[in-house]
């Protein structure tokens, strides 16, 4: 063994310095270096530098701090030579007395934290990849980027929807028929803090009264005849950590109104049958196109609901107030309809626009998508004109187009519609849109067919 005050002591501790795999700096209480290992010369190429003050040498160095401070820094971030390192700084004191600034610099784990950082740098891009996929299957379909319009009042709701859409509050979306209102629900909830979390959409209107009910809340085993064995979960269940748009508020039966209310105040539901109240962590979006202050006047639609729902109100301008937007919503409106039919436009005539600026657009941007399709569907040659428009643009006056359409071509077209309109309303689901048309699965299936539906299921 080696005696501490023997020469060799003090060799071997040199030895041990040296050989450190560390960068090793010892200070005195004014920053001048005392020491510093081959291995932190090495790394900064410097030699020397016994004697120097510390700054001088060292980028970033805190050794100078720590000495007047007396104050140890553990596992700080330290940026040298453009690497970031993770320095140690420890004060020495002799008799109560500081004497010394010991300072560390680790590579090796640095070395690992580059490693670490890989990982994760590999695992974010997993996430973003799983965040498109996850958005394109369940969640919200539409941005912001997608809601056509520049004109100023477009251009006021939709900025002040984005400022909305990150915090957690609950939205009344109103706004006739076809202005977007579920558009812009898709994309609040793209842009909130939920957007990993599911989208749910209900069509109040569209279920019946008795269903709808167990179809937002839930029920529980045995709940009523036909329900399943299990029980199921309920729309709000399904939206837990995420969004429900509570399409078409405006139809909602009373009873219901008493019970969604008691949602939005207790943060839980209550499954049909069920006996304990489930908590949820769910942000409301509702819509409509009525005039709920109307409805409310009529007792069809309940007050403190309506004043629960309204915190922050986003009303979508009709078409007509904003016929600025008619270039851009034809140019892309055109270009996924003749994606979705395979008819190329190749010149729109001039008088196009202008017969779109006279109409008074009741069914909004929807309308003007059927509009746009039908005319499609008439054009001779590429050349889209104000003919094949086929609308009205004034009370008296006669159709835009003197094309009166076949007969059987007005009944395709009503039939299309129609079959839209299903499917809309019960967001794509093919059985339940049948039913609603009142036809059988498989007549539904061929009429998708005919009419270039998707008819995967
Ligand atoms: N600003 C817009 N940009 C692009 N497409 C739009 C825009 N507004 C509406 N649309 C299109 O018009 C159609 C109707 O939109 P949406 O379903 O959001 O309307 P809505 O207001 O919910 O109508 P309703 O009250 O009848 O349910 C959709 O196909 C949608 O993609
Ligand atoms: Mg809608």
């Amino acid at each position: 063994m080696i005696d501490r005050d023997s020469p060799n002591y003090h060799q071997l501790l040199e030895a041990v310095l040296e050989n450190a795999y560390e960068a090793i700096v010892v200070t005195d209480p004014d920053g001048k270096i005392l020491l510093m290992n081959r291995s932190y010369c090495d790394f900064l190429g410097v030699k020397d530098v016994i004697g120097r003050n510390v700054t001088e040498v060292i980028e970033n160095t805190r050794m100078h701090v720590v000495a007047e401070t007396g104050k140890p820094e553990i596992a700080q971030i330290q940026r040298i030579q453009g690497q970031d390192m993770i320095a140690n700084r420890i004060p020495i004191f002799q008799n109560g007395k500081l004497v010394a600034v010991l300072g560390t610099v680790t590579f090796q784990d640095v070395r690992q934290l580059h490693a670490l950082a890989a990982t994760v740098d590999h695992l974010k891009q997993e996430l973003a990849y799983y965040k498109r996929e996850f958005r394109l299957k369940l969640g919200a379909v539409y941005h912001f980027d997608q809601i056509v319009g520049t004109s100023p009042k477009m251009l006021e709701v939709k900025n002040f929807a984005q400022k909305v859409a990150k915090s957690d509050t609950t939205i009344l979306i109103t706004g006739e028929s076809g202005t977007g209102k579920e558009l812009f629900a898709h994309a609040i909830h793209a842009k909130s803090r939920r957007e990993m979390g599911p989208f749910i959409r209900v069509n109040c209107a569209a279920i019946p009264d008795t269903l709808l009910e167990s179809e937002l809340f839930g029920y529980e085993q045995g709940a009523f005849t036909g329900a399943l064995q299990k029980g199921k979960k309920g729309k709000f269940e399904l939206a837990d950590h995420g969004t429900i748009l509570l399409d078409e508020i405006g139809d909602m039966p009373l009873p219901l109104q008493a019970k969604l209310l008691r949602v939005l105040q207790e943060k839980e539901v209550e499954r049909v049958g069920g006996i304990r109240p489930i908590p949820v962590d769910v942000r409301v979006i509702a819509s409509t196109n009525r005039d709920l202050q109307k409805s409310i006047s009529e007792g069809r639609f309940r007050e403190d609901l309506f004043y629960r729902l309204n915190v922050v109100t986003l009303t979508i301008p009709p078409l007509r107030e904003r016929l600025e937007d008619i270039p851009e919503l034809v140019s892309v409106l055109l270009d996924s309809l003749m994606e979705s039919t395979g008819i190329i436009v190749r010149e729109i005539q001039e008088d196009v626009y202008d017969v779109l600026r006279q109409y008074t657009w009741p069914g909004n941007v929807r309308e003007l998508r059927n509009v746009l399709e039908r005319a499609l569907h008439v054009m001779e040659g590429n050349r889209l004109t104000a003919k094949c428009l086929m609308i009205q643009t004034s009370e008296k006056g006669l159709p835009a187009s003197s094309r009166v359409p076949t007969l059987k071509e007005s009944l395709e077209f009503a039939e299309r519609e129609a079959i839209a309109k299903a499917l809309a309303e019960t967001g794509g689901n093919k059985l339940k849109a049948a039913k609603l048309l009142g036809i059988s699965k498989s007549g539904f299936y061929q009429k998708l067919e005919k009419y270039g539906f998707s008819a995967d299921k």
